[in-house]
């Protein structure tokens, strides 16, 4: 459920028309729903009720700080992947002590500024990666708390790009090089280890990947413990799906009772890494209609919002309703709706059947509060755009539109030149 909801046929976002805060702020922007951020974060954290958990919200899909501060106000720990994520995490008021590293190439600033700040723990994605924070925590006196990220070989029937769980893929260590790590581990000075983790991928659909990951995840837990390895922390990593188009994926309490069925009595804190499944459906992406124009055999709607302000579509061919924020009642039309870069693969839909709309309309791209903002970019030097949040009835800029000086902060022309 959200609170994106027409009301006498106009997009309100809360009790704020969206059209109101484009009149203020103009377009393309983005807008999130206070009430839908905090309402998901708490289904999902309320669906793990009984359980000891840690629910460590994905940075990666929405890095807003305002989005950040809510769910750590609510309680919530940060998956990071990046020293920048961590840097934001702290601004936002995360506690170093529920923000958990994973990421296959960390680099040595970022394990050294991950282990001043002292982070719950290190998803350790390589033997080699698990010998250079051993010794860069020799380095600073500390001792580095680590699970290893196993790669269980499971198919989460997604899309490639975001299957990350597989053999093939670069993600985590295979169940056997794993346990030779964990027993490694045991051995380094400097490394204390206190976890497992796993994330097979993003937009996964059933249950059944999970519960095949976690099955694994079991086993080798008790491996580990004839090894006389204690895991305290087991992380399942993040990948619910949400509805964009007619996906029907587990509800989080669906999700969450398979889990905790599978996990039966086992002693361990569960770590969970959400990331689309909050912040999805709780954002949009604003644009308004610049040009209609036609061919013999097409309808072409060309709109102010580029690949470079969402890139779902173009990169994935990833599937975002399209409504338009006023409805005119106008009949239908088939239109590759298109942004104003100069690549044919700028688009937000193609051959999509929409209400009719003219030049100067507002679209309102759906589900885009995951993996929105954080993809964009400054592509054809086109300036980032605002993130707002609503609450109530009355919205906040959570993040100004960028201007022109922006976009040569920290650049010099050589002196030769
Ligand atoms: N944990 C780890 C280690 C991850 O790599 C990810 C996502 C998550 C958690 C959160 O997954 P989620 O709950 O959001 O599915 N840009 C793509 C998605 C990439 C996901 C990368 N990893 C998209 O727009 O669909």
């Amino acid at each position: 459920m959200n609170h994106f909801i027409y009301r006498d046929n106009e997009l309100y976002c809360e009790n704020v028309p969206v059209r109101k805060i484009t009149e203020k702020i103009g377009t393309p922007l983005y807008i999130y729903s206070h009430a839908t951020l905090k309402r998901h974060f708490r289904v999902f954290s309320d669906a793990f009720k009984g359980v000891d958990r840690l629910i460590c919200f994905s940075a990666k899909a929405n890095t807003s700080l305002a989005v950040l501060r809510l769910f750590s106000n609510l309680g919530g720990g940060l998956d990071i992947v990046s020293g920048g994520e961590l840097y934001r995490g702290l601004k936002a008021g995360f506690s170093p002590r529920k923000i958990v590293y994973s990421g296959v190439g960390k680099r040595i600033d970022e394990i050294d500024y991950a282990l001043k700040t002292g982070i719950l723990m290190f998803n350790i994605e390589s033997l080699e990666e698990l010998e250079v924070i051993n010794k860069r925590a020799g380095l600073l006196k500390k001792k580095a708390p680590v699970a290893i990220r196993v790669n269980p070989d499971v198919d989460p029937k997604t899309h490639p790009y975001i299957s990350t769980g597989m053999k093939k893929n670069k993600f985590g260590i295979n169940t056997e090089f794993a346990i030779m790590g964990y027993r490694t581990a045991m051995r380094l000075a400097n490394i204390n280890v206190v976890g497992i983790d796993c994330h097979i991928g993003s937009q996964i659909t059933e249950t059944g990947p999970f519960m095949e990951a976690l099955s694994s995840l079991k086993s080798m837990i008790r491996d580990l413990m004839d090894y006389g390895i204690n895991i305290k922390y087991l992380d399942m990593g993040g990948g619910l799906g949400i509805t964009y188009d007619n996906e029907a994926p587990p509800d989080p309490v669906e999700y969450a009772n398979a889990i905790k069925e599978s996990i039966g009595d086992l002693k361990v804190k569960l770590i969970l890494e959400p990331g689309r499944v909050i912040v999805g459906n709780a954002g949009i992406l604003v644009t308004k209609v610049l040009y209609r124009k036609s061919t013999d055999d097409k309808e072409f709607v060309i709109v102010d919002a580029g690949m470079n302000d969402l890139v779902r579509p173009t990169l994935y061919k990833a599937f975002h309703a399209i409504k338009p924020v006023v409805i005119s009642g106008e009949g239908e039309m088939t239109a590759d709706i298109v942004g104003p870069i100069c690549e044919s693969g700028d688009f937000m839909a193609l051959g999509r059947i929409m209400p009719k709309v003219g030049q100067g309309e507002l679209l309102s791209v759906m589900s885009a509060g995951a993996y929105g903002f954080v993809m964009s970019s400054n592509y054809c030097s086109r300036l980032k755009i605002p993130e707002i949040m609503v609450k109530d009835d009355k919205f906040y800029v959570a993040r100004k539109r960028q201007k022109y000086e922006d976009l040569t902060r920290g650049e010099k022309i050589p002196s030769f030149l």
